[in-house]
């Protein structure tokens, strides 16, 4: 196969740009790139390793000719033109939400269930960053050992929402941190931007995503479907809770996990750190900082579970930009390349 045709739509984006970042470092065989976003942008230069290009609007684009694309537009622009690209001949990796759990379309993480890819019919689903960051963890234990159940609660960067969400962190530290005795005291100012339903800065928000069903969010419920179709174990049991942090970038995951049979912490551990694209930090915490700007994911503080004995808890942190969608994207792409099917 020659260098295939690619396209990033939402390529101004966040996580568009780290996918051009991505594409970049890998080496990935760009035979032509196009970049496409919102109208807003469209007629934009962006100068990437393979020429200066022009931003297309992706509302009128006409996607012939392209062999991959990589989208990251948001779950409407995904409903809307990820089936007009793939009908073109593209295959469309996507890191929405909109296809995720549409049974025709694999859901797919780089390491875990890199199999799945082979059954596209066009479109491959990414998984969201939360889902993504923690199956790299605990899909080895899962292999060994049957999961069963877990509890699991995120602490989420504010690049999982995207580029506004860190710009009103930014200003939202600095305007709350000019009172600092209100901060300890009581007194401060609801900030003015509606990026969160509370202020992010100096502040954890115990409600990341919105509401949907039995008052959990849809974070919460992607952590539950999504484990199980990525792990294909539909009766696992997952209690979500889904934290929203002021940290830039890399989501943090505790999770308290239950087996078919008892798992001890050195064999999870074992087991973890055999896995691709996973460091086991046992003398150092792993935290955001330093998942940020990396591959791999960090995993922390592997212990056995006190209360109903036999699981094990641990904490694993990685860059949602990254592994938790970038990077992801990317290496489906590369399996594309590899096994002749895009
Ligand atoms: N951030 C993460 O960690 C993460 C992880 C996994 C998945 N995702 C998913 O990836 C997607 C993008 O996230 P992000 O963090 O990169 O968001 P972002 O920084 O806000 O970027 C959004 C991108 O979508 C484009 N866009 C918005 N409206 C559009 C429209 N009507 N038509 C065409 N393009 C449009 C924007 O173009 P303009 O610049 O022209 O507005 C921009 O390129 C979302 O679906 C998100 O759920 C994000």
């Amino acid at each position: 196969m020659t260098a295939p045709s690619v396209a990033v739509v939402g390529a101004t984006g966040a996580v568009g740009r780290e996918m051009l970042a991505t594409l970049a470092r890998r080496d990935f065989p760009v035979g032509s790139i196009r970049l496409l976003a919102s109208s807003r942008s469209a007629g934009s230069v962006v100068t990437t390793p393979w020429g200066d290009t022009v931003v297309e609007d992706l509302a009128d684009a006409d996607p012939a000719g392209i062999d991959i694309a990589l989208f990251s537009a948001g779950g409407t622009r995904s409903k809307d033109h990820a089936p007009r690209f793939a009908e073109a001949g593209a295959v469309v990796v996507d890191n929405s939400s909109a296809w995720r759990m549409d049974p025709e379309v694999p859901l797919v993480v780089a390491g875990v269930n890199d199999h799945a890819v082979s059954a596209h019919r066009g479109i491959i689903a990414n998984p969201n960053c939360t889902t993504m960051v923690l199956l790299m963890a605990l899909a080895p234990i899962h292999r060994a050992a049957g999961l069963r159940s877990m509890v699991v609660s995120s602490y989420q960067s504010v690049s999982g929402t995207g580029t506004q969400a860190m710009s009103a962190l930014v200003s939202q530290v600095e305007d709350l941190g000019r009172n600092v005795e209100a901060l300890k005291a009581g007194g401060w100012e609801e900030p003015a931007d509606e990026i969160y339903v509370r202020p992010i800065a100096w502040n954890v928000l115990p409600y990341a995503g919105s509401e949907t069903d039995l008052g959990y969010t849809d974070e919460e419920w992607k952590l539950v479907n999504e484990t199980r179709k990525i792990l294909e174990a539909p009766d696992v049991a997952v209690e979500p809770t889904c934290v929203r942090v002021p940290v830039m970038v890399g989501h943090g995951i505790t999770a308290t996990a239950w087996f078919g049979r008892d798992v001890t912490p050195d064999e999870a551990g074992e087991l973890i750190a055999e896995g691709p694209g996973v460091q086991v930090w046992a003398d150092k915490v792993a935290t955001p900082l330093d998942s940020a700007g990396i591959d791999d994911v960090l995993v922390s503080r592997v212990r056995t579970t006190l209360g109903s004995p036999g699981g094990v808890s641990f904490w694993v942190v990685g860059d949602n930009l990254r592994k938790g969608a970038a990077l992801n994207a990317v290496q489906i792409a590369e399996r594309l390349v590899e096994d002749h099917l895009a």
